[in-house]
């Protein structure tokens, strides 16, 4: 049976940080800044949610981050503004080295799922967006169970929508909180250091291949 991968898609195939292209004409030079404790707090609310068992979808997480943003920062966005922000979430760009990585991933054989806490419409958009979707079989999202990365169920949510089973389902993630999470229900993990100054988490609960590039799958994955 093929190998069934799971991409994360928010930090390993989507750059959530294409926001600061709409950001710095709104609020000016901290938009990088401001653009991490966005996406650091839109974490945050997925974990908190989580454990106090109070699903909101990844859409609700993402505004009410960003108005916890606003907030710190003392930007007073408009509500315009704000809509327009969100709306740069859909069209945000795909890492640069993603659609030929895929594009040899596919011809390899592999069955690819985009697999996110976003919702499978915003997913699906985001691939169709960058131009990569055709690489995909489909898109699993946290939100047809109502609750969030890293929960065991998740996971197990992930290999049964796909027909695959535990040992033959890859997570590919560049976020450590997510190849902790599949590699604590069985799963396989491959880690994607795309970004030198992640340290990966260290308790024990390790990667079962670390990779530097997207495209190592081809050769490691099997
Ligand atoms: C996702 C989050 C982890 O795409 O960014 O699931």
């Amino acid at each position: 049976m093929a190998i069934t991968l799971g991409f994360d898609i928010y930090g390993t195939l989507i750059d959530p940080h294409g926001v600061t292209v709409k950001l710095g004409e709104i609020i000016d030079d901290r938009a990088a800044e401001f653009s991490q404790l966005w996406r650091t707090k839109q974490l945050e609310y997925t974990f908190r949610r989580g454990l106090m068992r109070d699903y909101e979808n990844f859409v609700v997480v993402t505004r009410n981050a960003l108005d916890y943003a606003d907030q710190v920062f003392n930007t007073n966005i408009s509500e315009a503004d704000k809509q327009a922000l969100m709306a740069s979430y859909r069209v945000l760009p795909a890492y640069d080295d993603v659609p030929a990585a895929l594009q040899k991933i596919r011809a390899a054989g592999f069955r690819l799922y985009g697999f996110s806490n976003g919702i499978a419409e915003a997913v699906s958009g985001l691939l169709e967006h960058a131009g990569i979707a055709q690489y995909f079989d489909g898109v699993v999202s946290v939100d047809e169970i109502g609750t969030y990365k890293p929960n065991p169920d998740v996971y197990q949510h992930f290999v049964e929508s796909t027909g695959s089973d535990k040992n033959n389902a890859w997570l590919v993630s560049s976020n450590p909180f997510d190849v902790q999470g599949a590699i604590n229900i069985g799963m396989k993990a491959a880690w994607l250091h795309r970004f030198p100054e992640v340290v990966f988490d260290p308790w024990g609960i390790e990667p079962t291949i670390v990779m530097q590039e997207l495209v190592e799958i081809v050769d490691r994955v099997k």
